[in-house]
């Protein structure tokens, strides 16, 4: 048994135990006297029937618990049970997590430990031993009924079986994963999950289509194009909203080539993409009353005798043309076809995610997305949702000034500024597509999609950011 405990608070907190139960755990408590301090881990033998050891975990002070400090505690947790070989735990959280409720920060507790098992060991051949890990036990809580734990235990395993999709094709490398498996792996999906439909187009489609900005950018590649359409629709929906994720299954830059160091990364230039992957999962799993459809453009953006160079000019879906001013900003060019198609759907709202600029990360770092759209409520409701569930994303302006930075000589627009607002004008250059009067936003996931090495108790690799949120987002549609 894990018990999570503050600096401050008493480690039995809320958690329920019989009278017998209560006194012979404080005596224990008392005996080993876990302090709470962050990284403490202190254990013994469990003196009640409910496991044979018992753990108290450190998480620091009570007042200021982040997410990030949450996770990291539960990884230890996690951490410790494989290293003993505890295939089973009970874990007791009693304390919050800053600036949630009790029920929002169980919830989060609950999510993130059943998913800090996870790594990514398809390509080793020594698999992790955590898959063994049959059961996570949660103690019950004050005023919580075995029913109601049921009801989150399911949706949290619904929830984390859409994460570790997400970041399964997040670290999948590009030899493995591109357009064409990319495509694959959503109709393998789709024959999962009852209820959702996937198209795919291919270059014909595309060429019939016009899309100009994803046939442009996939030409330098021997990796066809594709357009993954998945659609969930029930029946009678209540409203109809589309994602649209970027899916650039490797971004070498182009002509416009990347710098060696850290190149490898870029095999994650889909994690936009990912993200609608695992949250139309969770939607069809769900079975929201809401028509959702996730467009995904997948390209492979390569440098060669046949790439696009800087000073082409394409014509996008729309009829706009662009002038390819740095082969390296492709993102926008494809997601400009995707933006444009959604139309069709007639969405109430267009949510788009995609690792799309550097300038982003360095405005933000790693602690949260950068916001832009047009709809203030929109996007005040993301954020809040954002800090709910760990999610974090912050809003950017798209001022109208923004425009004129891409302007071009020879075509409509441009598809990079100056070095100047480099996440701002990648935002102002998608608005161009967003169809009229529908509620958008975007999200540029490029600093908290992918981490380089463990971050914020976040495994290296994919984080599967956004899935959680999304999803989370879409069934509060309905309320
Ligand atoms: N995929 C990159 C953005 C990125 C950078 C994602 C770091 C994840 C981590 C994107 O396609 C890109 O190269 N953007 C350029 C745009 C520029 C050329 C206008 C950038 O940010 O430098
Ligand atoms: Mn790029
Ligand atoms: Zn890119």
């Amino acid at each position: 048994m894990y018990i999570i405990k503050s600096t401050d608070s008493d480690p039995l907190g809320g958690l329920e135990f019989s009278a017998k139960e209560r006194k012979s755990l404080r005596t224990k408590a008392k005996a080993l006297g876990p302090r709470g301090e962050e990284g403490e881990l202190i254990s013994g033998e469990c003196p009640i029937d409910i496991a044979h050891r018992i753990t108290f975990v450190g998480v620091g002070d009570e007042k200021d618990i982040t997410h990030s400090r949450m996770r990291e505690a539960l990884n230890r947790v996690m951490r410790q049970a494989t290293k003993n070989r505890e295939y089973q735990i009970a874990l007791g959280v009693p304390v919050k997590v800053h600036g949630l409720t009790a029920a929002e920060s169980r919830l989060f507790a609950l999510r993130e430990a059943s998913i800090s098992d996870y790594t990514f060991d398809t390509f080793k051949s020594k698999k992790n031993e955590f898959e063994k890990i049959d059961g996570l036990h949660i103690l019950p809580l004050v005023k919580e009924t075995e029913d109601e734990l049921e009801e989150r235990l399911v949706k949290v395993r619904l929830l984390r079986a859409s994460q570790v999709l997400a970041r399964n094709l997040g670290n999948r490398p590009a030899n493995d994963l591109n357009p064409e498996t990319f495509a694959q792996a959503a109709k393998e999906m789709s024959e999962e999950a009852k209820g959702l439909r996937v198209t795919i187009l291919g270059v014909k489609e595309l060429q019939k289509e016009k899309m100009g900005g994803i046939l442009g950018v996939s030409q330098g590649s021997v990796q066809e194009p594709r357009m993954i359409i998945i659609e969930h629709r029930p029946k009678k929906p209540k409203k109809s909203v589309v994602l649209v994720g970027k899916g650039v299954t490797f971004d070498s830059g182009g002509i416009s080539i990347k710098p060696a160091a850290g190149m490898g990364a870029m095999k994650a230039d889909m994690v936009g993409a990912a993200t609608v992957m695992g949250i139309m999962r969770a939607v069809a799993d769900l079975d929201l009353p809401i028509k959702v459809v996730g467009l995904i453009p997948a390209v492979e953006n390569m440098p060669s005798g046949s790439a696009i160079k800087p000073g082409d000019i394409l014509t996008t879906s729309s009829g706009k043309t662009v002038e390819v001013d740095n082969t390296d900003a492709e993102g926008r060019l494809i997601l400009a076809d995707a933006l444009h198609y959604s139309a069709r759907f007639n969405p109430d709202i267009v949510i788009d995610f995609a690792s799309l600029t550097g300038a982003c990360v360095v405005a933000l770092g790693h602690e949260a997305a950068g916001m832009m759209g047009n709809d203030k409520d929109l996007m005040d409701e993301l954020q809040k949702l954002g800090e709910q569930v760990g999610e974090r994303v912050w809003p950017m302006p798209l001022y109208e000034e923004y425009l004129s930075y891409l302007k071009s000589e020879w075509a409509d627009i441009k598809n990079a500024g100056s070095r100047w607002g480099g996440a701002v004008t990648a935002g102002t250059f998608l608005k161009q597509w967003v169809p009229d009067k529908v509620s958008w936003a975007h999200l540029d996931i490029a600093g908290v999609g992918y981490n380089e090495k463990e971050h914020n108790g976040l495994p290296k690799g994919a984080s599967g950011f956004g899935v959680v949120l999304g999803a989370t987002f879409l069934e509060n549609l309905l309320k």
